[in-house]
Formats: structure tokens, sequence, C-alpha cells
């Protein structure tokens, strides 16, 4: 070994001792007199010091020494005058008496400091160098005993890691597909998996009863802050079981990484209907951190449900007369919002992104009186009455969207959680899990006029909606409510962190699957008789989920959905990888082979 430490793990209990020790020079510091260079590496940062009265000619060499250079020294452990507490090896420093440049480095591209210099595409071109940085280190050595704990909860509960091929043909998640040129094959493409769903489906056809895998995924889909065109499943799949007993095991699995990673003891899981979290949050996957709850202020039109709550319809507003539902959410002792404040949120309500047409509210002052933005048509008592419905009380702001049912809720969502951002509502050290229960088993498309699978093609209908599944055919049935599924979704504090289902393991149920959403007889044959056959051969009933694997660590390490910096080697925004300058074009010979010319 080139050193007898590391640079993370010296102490006053060291002190008198001879060590040698590499690393990269993080800082360094010329006091004329003594020079000083804090040496980093994986494990830390330990003061290395040089005097010009003992030793000039070596100080004078550590005075020339640049940012980054590896460097060996060797020398005497010794108590620091000027302690630094906020780091372990902050009570020492070694007095150096040999020094080695085992390398030198060009100035960094940016500063290597926990709060750097150097913007997104630079750190993404020099990645290696931003992995020095300790946020990020620590990052990837969190995610590794993220995967180990994974690992040992499996281990202990007899599943069976087994790999599953990259070069497939195409699995339907809902996403685009990735595809490889086959030489061999000339015009013929593989397509890198989605997920490695019909394999695991058929392990359990095989009997391995409880499978998992950590595995890369590929999707070629539009990238956001939690999505990479490449990231990493943790998927399992397992045979003879129910609904429950897949919740209880994976809510098992995530309780004792978080213990093991994080030292927290999770509560019991919360639970919601996909309904309650698209009725009360106007989202599939709440932030259940904070309440504020959606309130219905009329009976959405559409639905002719009736529940006494038609408190803002019949005063003349056209508005609120015409839309299909209004809809408000209590911000607690926002009743003192400034006129600036609430001109903010309008704005912020009609970008693009959200596409309110406007911002209704009602302040529910503090010494018990209301006022409103529409005002002109309500008197205070109907006020008052919204206010009741909406759970507000003095001190309270109302704030209401009116417009088409689904978009609103989907508005009401959404600014939901930007007022719980901004009251600090959403807590960085909680952490609240919820299963998301009994999804519909299909969407309708109005695009293409035809079902589409909410989850996946291989999810079962409930036992309770069979016959409404089996009455329903291809590109008719837009106005029946789709039957629901035996599926599931993990979502920590508003993350989707994992979805699974039961499977469907009959072969006419699938076959009526697949029916339903559109696909001929021969389409079927083609792209899925190898489930279809396996179906024919004993396959047990079973049932499993997969959890981003990236998104799970980043909500673990530091309770945030921004994977990029939970991955090694990510993609930018536009997946590109910006260090290797890929996706390139290839070459014309390659081209040829591959019979892409
Ligand atoms: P699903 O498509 O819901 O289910 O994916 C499972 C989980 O994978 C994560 N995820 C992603 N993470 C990062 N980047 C992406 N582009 C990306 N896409 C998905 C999410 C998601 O919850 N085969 C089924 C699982 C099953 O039924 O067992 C599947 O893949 O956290």
């Amino acid at each position: 070994m080139l050193r007898t430490h590391t640079c993370g793990e010296l102490t006053i209990k060291n002190a008198g001792q001879t060590v040698m020790l590499c690393g990269w020079l993080a800082h360094s510091r010329d006091l004329g007199g003594m020079t000083f260079i804090d040496l980093r590496d994986r494990y830390g940062i330990t003061q290395l010091v040089f005097n010009m009265d003992t030793n000039k000619e070596l100080c004078n060499q550590a005075r020339k020494l640049g940012r980054e250079f590896v460097l060996r020294a060797t020398g005497k452990v010794t108590e620091r005058s000027g302690k630094n507490l906020k780091i372990p090896t902050g009570e020492i420093e070694i007095i150096v008496d040999k020094l080695e440049i085992l390398n030198e480095s060009r100035t960094p591209p940016f500063t290597i400091e926990d709060e750097t210099d150097g913007g997104d595409e630079l750190r993404m071109k020099y990645r290696y160098l931003d992995l020095r940085r300790t946020p990020l280190r620590n990052n990837l050595l969190q995610r590794h005993k993220v995967g180990r704990a994974v690992r040992e909860y499996f281990d202990s509960n007899g599943f069976t890691d087994v790999e599953t091929p990259f070069f497939i043909k195409s699995t339907p998640e809902g996403a685009r597909d990735f595809v490889v040129p086959s030489r061999l094959n000339p015009g013929e493409f593989y397509a890198l998996p989605q997920s490695p769903q019909t394999f695991k489906q058929l392990l359990m056809v095989s009997g391995f009863d409880r499978y998992y895998q950590i595995v890369r995924c590929f999707r070629d889909e539009d990238l956001r802050a939690d999505r990479q065109p490449e990231f990493t499943q943790i998927d399992c799949e397992m045979s003879f079981v129910e609904q429950e007993d897949v919740l209880q095991m994976f809510e098992g699995m995530v309780k004792q990484v978080f213990k093991k990673v994080r030292g927290l003891e999770l509560p019991v899981f919360s639970r919601m209907t996909y309904a309650d979290a698209m009725k009360y949050y106007g989202i599939d996957k709440p932030d259940i951190r904070f309440e504020m709850r959606i309130a219905d202020l009329s009976s959405p039109l559409s639905s002719g449900r009736g529940d006494g709550g038609e408190v803002v319809r019949g005063k003349g507003f056209k508005i609120y007369d015409d839309a299909e539902l209004v809809g408000g959410i209590c911000a607690k002792g926002c009743a003192e919002y400034t006129r600036k404040q609430l001109d903010e949120l309008t704005e912020w309500v009609k970008r693009p992104q959200i596409g309110a047409g406007g911002l209704g509210y009602i302040k529910y002052n503090a010494d018990g009186t209301l006022k409103s933005s529409f005002d002109k048509f309500f008197d205070e008592a109907s006020l008052r009455k919204i206010a009741e419905k909406s759970s507000a009380k003095a001190g309270d702001l109302i704030l209401i969207l009116a417009g088409p049912e689904a978009k609103t809720r989907k508005a009401l969502g959404e600014l939901r959680l930007e007022m719980g951002s901004k009251l600090g509502l959403r807590d960085k050290n909680k952490f609240e899990c919820l299963w998301v229960v009994d999804f519909p088993l299909l969407e309708w498309n109005e695009e293409e006029q035809r079902w589409f699978a909410m989850h996946h093609p291989f999810t079962s209908p409930k036992n309770e909606d069979m016959a409404l599944f089996n009455s329903l055919s291809p590109g008719e049935d837009k106005d029946k409510v789709a039957p629901k599924a035996n599926a599931y979704d993990i979502v920590i504090n508003g993350v989707e962190v994992g979805g699974g289902s039961i499977r469907i393991h009959n072969k006419e149920l699938q076959q009526q699957m697949f029916k339903v959403l559109g696909l001929t007889k021969e389409e079927t044959e083609q792209k899925f008789s190898f489930i279809l056959n396996a179906f024919e051969f004993g396959a047990p009933p079973h049932g499993g989920i997969a959890f981003g694997f990236d998104r799970l660590c980043s909500m673990i390490i530091n309770n945030e959905d921004y994977i990029r910096d939970y991955i090694a080697f990510p993609k930018n925004n536009s997946g590109r990888d910006v260090m290797l300058d890929s996706p390139s074009a290839i070459d014309e010979k390659q081209k040829k082979e591959l019979g892409l010319k």
C-alpha cells in the first residue's frame, strides 16, 4: 500500500505516530513561514503542515503545488493548536517530512467544494471531478448502502436474484423503446427493456416463486428531474400471493432500508384509493406531509353528484355557474396575504404548465369578517358557507379555481403543493409513505379513441369488476367507467417510488385484455405469443412491484426527487452524455454493416 492511513481517520489518539497519506490537494494556504495543505480523499480531509524554519526546501516545494495534485505525504501526527471540531481529523495535523507528487493536475474547471461555482453542463462534462465533491460522493456511497440493505432484505426473505436479457423484443410499458440494430439480421432490431416485466412473469411460470433484480431499464421519454432514459429498478415478483401479501412484503423492505440507511423507524404506511387521491389531492401521488385537501365547492355538473355543497352556484357569477367544477384549498394563516402576493399566485396558476384561467380567493380575516375577489356576487353569509365547506377558520385564505373537472383538480393539486412549499409544510425531515390502491385498469385516450392500460396490459382487473371488464370492447365504450385493477403505487412525500400489480395468469383473460386494448388477433400472436403460450403450461397466480431505485435513493438520502445527483454518470435534460458526447453519428462502414444504409 502507498499509504498507512486514509485522510479521514487520524485523531488525537494517533498523535506521535509516523504515517503515510495519499490524496488530492484540496486547498493550500501559504502564510509565509508556514504552508498548510488540506489533503482530501474519499474518507475525509487531513491537514498537512510545512514549516519554513525547520524544512525550507520542502516548504518551498509545497508552496508550488496546484489544486488537485495527487500527493503522498509522510510525517508525524501532531496535536493542532487551532482545532477544527467540525471534522473528525480536526484536532490533528501532519508535520510533513517527505512529500511526493504522484501526479500533477491541470487547474480544475470549477472549484471542488461542497458549494461549487461550476454550472450544470460544465460539471456534467467533468463528471469525474464533480464526483470528488463531498455531496455527490456521499450520495453514491449512500446509494451503495441502500442497494446492500435491499439485497439483505431479499436474501433473508428467500428471493432469488435472476438476470434477464437486455436485447429483447419491445415490452409495452407506455414509453417508446430504445432499439439496437442487429448486424446478423439486417433490417431487424432488438428493443432494450423498459422493464423486465414479462421475464419476471415467465420466471414465476418456471417456479422461481420469489424473484428480484436490481436492473437497468431504458425508456425513450421526455426527461424531467425525476426521469432518466436509463434508470435502475428494484424489480420483484412473487407467486401464490394476493395484493395484501405484496404490500406487506415491500412495506417491510422500505422500512428496513430506512432503518439501516437513515436509522429511522417508519410507522405503518398510510393507504388511499386512487379515487380519493384524485378527489382530495388532485394527483395520484399525493404528498401527505400536510393536509390542505381540495374542497368541492360545487357538485361537479357532469357527475350529478349532489352532496349539499352547492355553495358557489346560483349567485349570478357566471364563471362559477358554468364551471364543471369549482374547488378550493384552505391556506392556513394566510388571510393577510397582500394584493401583490395574490397577484403573484394568480400569475402562477395562469402559467401554461398549470393552465388555470384565473384565481378566486376569500380572506377569512382574523376579526371574523370575510372578503373575496368576487364580493359583487356573494354576500357575507354565502362567503361564510364557502369558508365552512373549505374548513377555513379566522385567519385563513381560501384559494379557488374553476373549470373542467379533471383539469381543475390537477391545477388545485399543483397549487396545493406550491402553497405547501411556501408555507414550509413539506418538511425535509419528515417521511410520509403511502400506498395508493385501486387504480383504474384502463384509461380512455381521446386522441387515439381507445383504451390504454393504466399500468401495463399484464395487470389483472379486480374480481368485483370482472363482469364490467368482460363487457368492454375496444374503441366504443369511452363513457363507461373503467374497471378497477389490482394495482398499487408506493408514494413517499409525493414521489412515486414504485408501482406494481397482481397479474393476469390466465390465457383467455390476457387475450381479452389485448382485445380491449385494440390489438388484433394477429398483433397479439406476433407480439405476445411467448407469454400466452407460457400461460398454457401451469402459470401460478403471481404479482409484484418495481421500485425506481434512483428515486428511492434520492428520497431516502436527501428527501428530494432530483435523481441525477444519485447516478454516477447520468444524462442531461436532452438525454445526452456530455462527457462522452453521446449520442453521436456512426461511420458509414458501421452503418452499412448494420443494414442502416
Ligand atoms: P413502472 O413503469 O411504474 O412499473 O416503473 C416502476 C418505477 O420505476 C421508476 N421509473 C423511473 N425512474 C427514473 N426514470 C424513469 N424514466 C423512470 N420510469 C419509471 C418509478 C416507477 O414507480 N414493470 C412495472 C412494475 C411492475 O408492475 O412490477 C413497471 O416498470 O419510480
